[in-house]
């Protein structure tokens, strides 16, 4: 586990970018928090440390967006907030979490629980003040172990 406060959207996103520099493919990445914790905001830093070019915007209409980055890896951002029951991007999270190639970042997974490898890197989203952030890592298996290893650094 790793507990990280930021303070406001900059550092957030600056912590993302940390996070993307050392992804190499097969991720999944869980963000956990209420609406405007800034999974979104974090998910934006990650794809400048995955190499992504593209603006990064909220997937809640489309449910999910992909992205190319560096290294031919792609980054496939979820949100399920709108979803009752996962359905057919179920079928599409599946595909994109046995992809090695791809990193999964996945917004109000709760719904796709039981499609989420455990093995993922789970990020807990508080916010004390309006613009601080706590931030609680937390990792599910070998993978992401030595993914929140590396962060700690
Ligand atoms: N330290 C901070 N980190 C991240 N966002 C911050 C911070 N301080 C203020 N903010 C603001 O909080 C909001 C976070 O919005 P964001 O879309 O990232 O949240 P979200 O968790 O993805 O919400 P949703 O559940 O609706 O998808 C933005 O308006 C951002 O400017
Ligand atoms: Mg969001």
């Amino acid at each position: 586990m790793m507990i990280r406060e930021v303070k406001n959207e900059l550092e957030m996103k600056t912590f993302g970018e940390r996070i993307g520099a050392l992804l190499i493919g097969g991720e999944i990445i869980e963000l956990v928090g209420d609406v405007g914790s800034g999974k979104t905001t974090l998910a934006k830093g990650i794809a400048v440390g995955l190499g992504v070019k593209d603006n990064v915007q909220s997937p809640s209409f489309t449910i999910n967006r992909v992205y190319n980055g560096r290294d031919n890896l792609l980054m496939s951002h979820y949100d399920f907030y709108r979803l009752g029951e996962a359905g057919i991007m179920s079928n599409e999270l599946q595909e994109a979490v046995q992809n090695p190639e791809s990193v999964s970042i996945v917004e109000w997974g709760e719904v796709v629980d039981g499609v989420l490898p455990v093995d993922r890197l789970s990020i807990k989203i508080t916010s004390p003040t309006e613009n601080t952030r706590e931030l609680v890592l937390v990792s599910g298996g070998k993978s992401s172990e030595s993914l929140l290893k590396e962060l700690s650094q």
